[in-house]
């Protein structure tokens, strides 16, 4: 099963280099190219419908891969992006995201369970649809900030945790001379090529001016490299490897440091663990329970990020949970805990994830205790994002969603009060 899907990768992937490689210029030879089975197995209804849908899929994924080549090229110099030769490609290739993300939140398509999929496509969509605005309307500038990040989303379904292929290394690459390192992790991250990011993200961290002349990048690499050993590989040797770097670097922020510090004391721990294989619902949903009762002992305030190795195995638990049981009956306790997770760990990829794991939440089961802990959540969480310094201001829209929103939160009973 393994090689067999391997080589199926492998051969639609190096078919690509022939027909795109050629346009770019960029044809990189494959040297290999390894995958892993789906972590969740298909159900035995339905078993063909699954296959055409996971073919589907797949190929939304390479037309994706390819479109993220070309933009990540286009994107990376201001140069490139504003030269009028490429205005038409750089517009093809927004208006195939936005698609692809329009079709990828079609009900019944993708082939992996976890409501994320749904929720992240959901945002996906609108972001590549403001980019493609935006090229239409001729504000260039803005659209380039929004597709210099995309990759955000690609990243944000892909290192939920071990689930779906990984390679080690894809046929295409961007013309990566405009690219700095962070980009390139990036790149790599979003297109599954883990390994690659990793060694990328770790060439960031060990740059010994990056903290002082690029210290929020910096970070992000770290948090970013983090999350592929925490998920992904489920490496401790990995993770405790770029937490030394943090630790031992001479510049390093000092709250930084402290967190690296307790990454580590977390990362020691872990592998200390007798290996666990939870693979019930019930088993699961114990689990993440553990994980994130041990974080919240550890942090010291509410959002501290000592305890992010912690919220890092507790969220990859929860997709798991929530990919094989998206119905059962923990799957509002799992969307609730999921939100909270991110609001901690935010930003990881994307500033908006807890939000919509709470608007879920709210939704997945209304007029209950955990709708209205989900409903208090969101609504702090917006107050928060609405306030600087001149106020809290919602906008009227966004006032309407939260009555909308309280009401389905509520009891039942009170909501004729
Ligand atoms: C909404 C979630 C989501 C987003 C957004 C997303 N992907 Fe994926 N992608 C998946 C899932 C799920 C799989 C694995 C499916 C499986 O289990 O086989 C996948 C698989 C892939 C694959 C492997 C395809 C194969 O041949 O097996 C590639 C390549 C890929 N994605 C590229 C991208 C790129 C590039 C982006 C961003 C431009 C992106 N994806 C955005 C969910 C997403």
């Amino acid at each position: 099963m393994k090689n067999i899907y391997g080589i199926l990768v492998f051969g639609v992937l190096s078919g690509l280099v022939l027909i795109e490689g050629q346009s770019l210029g960029i044809a990189e030879t494959v040297k290999s190219s390894k995958s892993q089975p789906s972590a969740q197995a298909s159900p035995q209804a339905g078993e063909q419908k699954s296959h055409k849908n996971e073919s589907k899929w797949r190929e939304k994924m390479q037309d994706l891969y390819r479109a993220l080549v070309e933009l990540t090229t286009d994107a990376s110099s201001e140069q490139r992006f504003n030269a009028p030769a490429n205005h038409s490609r750089i517009e093809k290739n927004t208006k195939k995201l936005m698609d692809r993300a329009h079709e990828m939140s079609e009900k019944g398509l993708s082939p992996d369970a976890d409501p994320t999929i749904k929720m992240v496509s959901g945002l996906f969509q609108d972001e590549t649809k403001r980019a493609y605005w935006a090229l239409k309307s001729g504000n260039r500038a803005y659209a380039r900030g929004i597709l210099n990040q995309v990759s955000s989303y690609c990243i944000a379904c892909h290192t939920r945790n071990n689930s779906g292929p990984s390679f080690a290394s894809l046929p295409l690459e961007p013309v990566s001379k405009g690219l700095d390192a962070l980009e390139q992790g990036r790149f790599y991250a979003a297109t599954r090529q883990y390994d690659r990011a990793l060694d990328t993200f770790l060439k960031v961290v060990d740059d010994p001016s990056a903290p002082i002349q690029r210290p929020l990048e910096w970070e992000q690499a770290i948090r970013s490299g983090l999350a592929i050993a925490v998920r992904v590989k489920k490496d401790p040797d990995q993770a405790q490897a770029l937490v030394e770097r943090v630790i031992a670097s001479k510049k390093a922020p000092y709250f930084l440091k402290q967190d690296a510090a307790q990454w580590k004391v977390s990362i020691v721990k872990w592998r200390e663990e007798i290996p666990r294989r939870a693979l019930t619902e019930a088993g699961l949903h114990v689990e993440a329970m553990q994980l994130i009762a041990q974080a919240r002992e550890l942090q010291k305030y509410p959002m501290d990020h000592s305890a992010d190795v912690l919220y890092l195995r507790a969220t990859a638990v929860l997709h798991e949970l929530m990919q094989t049981a998206p119905d059962g009956r923990f799957s509002q306790d799992a969307l609730f805990l999921a939100g909270m997770c991110y609001d901690i760990l935010r930003p990881l990829h994307l500033d908006d994830l807890h939000e919509i794991y709470y608007e879920a939440c709210i939704q997945k089961i209304p007029h209950s205790p955990t709708a209205e802990t989900c409903y208090r959540r969101y609504e702090q969480s917006t107050y928060e994002g609405y306030t600087g310094s001149s106020g809290t201001h919602i906008p009227e829209e966004m006032r309407l969603k939260l009555e909308r929103l309280e009401s389905l939160a509520r009891p039942e009973k009170s909501i004729n009060f």
